[in-house]
């Protein structure tokens, strides 16, 4: 008789047959930092942080001591910093710029990524210029470009375009070699859906729409597989290094589907609002925290992705390193 028990009955042939690993360095920590001198709870994202830029130096050098991947870093402006072409995204001396340069001062072996996108410094909250009602994709892809040298120049390692704007890969891709840095790779957010699970980073990072949803540029869950792979194909094309797939586990059928065709590391972004569903339950202890983390992380590890970029990332590298 077949028995797939036999190679599950002991821990030391269970080791042996393993395929997925995760490691501390295929996590990647997302991050918020704001102008206050406080560290600020986000109410719907339990343990993470609106860091103060000395807050964000201690996360940083935690990142270090984990060994994880890398982190990206999200600036939280102030309304009254805000305006109608998000100004706050591109300026040299940028809320990010500023963490960047000052997180590559101390840590030269961190990986460091920018996200790459207006929706945090619009007084609309959309990601690109807004004209009569609805987002000017062409009149957009300039400010992101200017936003990635910007960012570039700042010390970012990895630059990571998430406006949904076409051609976007192309523009940025453009303007970092003119300017010098033909060696920045561009992770692309190229399979971003208009997803409800983006909640609680909306208010961590107050950057939800003033007016409308992000529908006109974001992907329609419901769209098909040519949609996917239509998105996927375009930003390869355009030179994009790495693609990435957001969120993560509702999605998880679309990496496989992108790891056969693309010769190109994969990442899964796992979202604000998968966080805060397994925070919410593990705090009223339904459900075992730990496991449930590292089960959701594996898989995502199975179904294609090199990297995860998650706000369980210190933990479960502690968990991962404690053994
Ligand atoms: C910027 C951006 C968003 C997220 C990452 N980059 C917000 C959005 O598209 O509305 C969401 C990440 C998360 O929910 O954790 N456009």
């Amino acid at each position: 008789m077949e028995r797939p028990r036999r190679l599950r009955l002991r821990p030391s042939m269970r080791r042996l047959v393993r395929e997925i690993s995760l490691e501390p360095r295929h996590l990647v920590w997302p991050l918020f930092v704001h102008r206050g001198a406080d560290p600020e709870p986000i109410a719907s994202m339990p343990g993470q942080l609106r860091h103060s830029l000395d807050s964000l130096m201690t996360a940083a050098a935690e990142a270090v001591h984990l060994q994880l991947g890398g982190i990206m870093v999200f600036g939280v402006l102030p309304q009254e910093e805000k305006n109608a072409t998000g100004s706050g995204a591109y300026a040299e001396d940028g809320l990010v710029q500023e963490a960047i340069r000052r997180i590559k001062a101390e840590h030269p072996d961190l990986l460091v990524m920018a996200d790459t996108c207006l929706c945090e410094y619009t007084d609309h909250g959309h990601c690109g210029i807004v004209h009569e009602g609805t987002v000017d994709n062409d009149a957009t892809l300039e400010l992101l470009a200017k936003t990635a040298v910007s960012q570039a120049r700042a010390g970012a390692d990895v630059i990571a375009p998430s406006a949904m704007m076409d051609g976007q890969v192309a523009a940025i891709r453009a303007a970092l070699d003119d300017a010098g840095f033909a060696g920045t790779p561009v992770l692309s957010y190229a399979v971003k859906y208009a997803s409800a699970f983006y909640g609680p980073f909306r208010d961590a990072a107050d950057s939800a729409p003033a007016f409308g949803d992000r529908s006109s540029y974001q992907m329609d869950p419901a769209g098909g597989y040519w949609d996917a792979l239509r998105e996927a194909e375009i930003d390869d094309r355009e030179g994009a290094d790495m693609l990435m797939v957001k969120p993560a586990l509702p999605y998880l059928d679309v990496l496989p589907l992108l790891k056969q065709r693309f010769h190109k590391p994969l990442a899964a972004y796992h979202v604000s609002g998968e966080y805060a569903m397994v925070k919410a339950a593990a705090l009223n202890g339904w459900i075992d925290e730990r496991r449930v983390v590292l089960e959701s992380l594996v898989a995502l590890r199975r179904a294609g992705a090199q990297f995860v970029l998650t706000y369980f990332a210190p933990d479960a590298a502690r968990w991962l390193l404690e053994g």
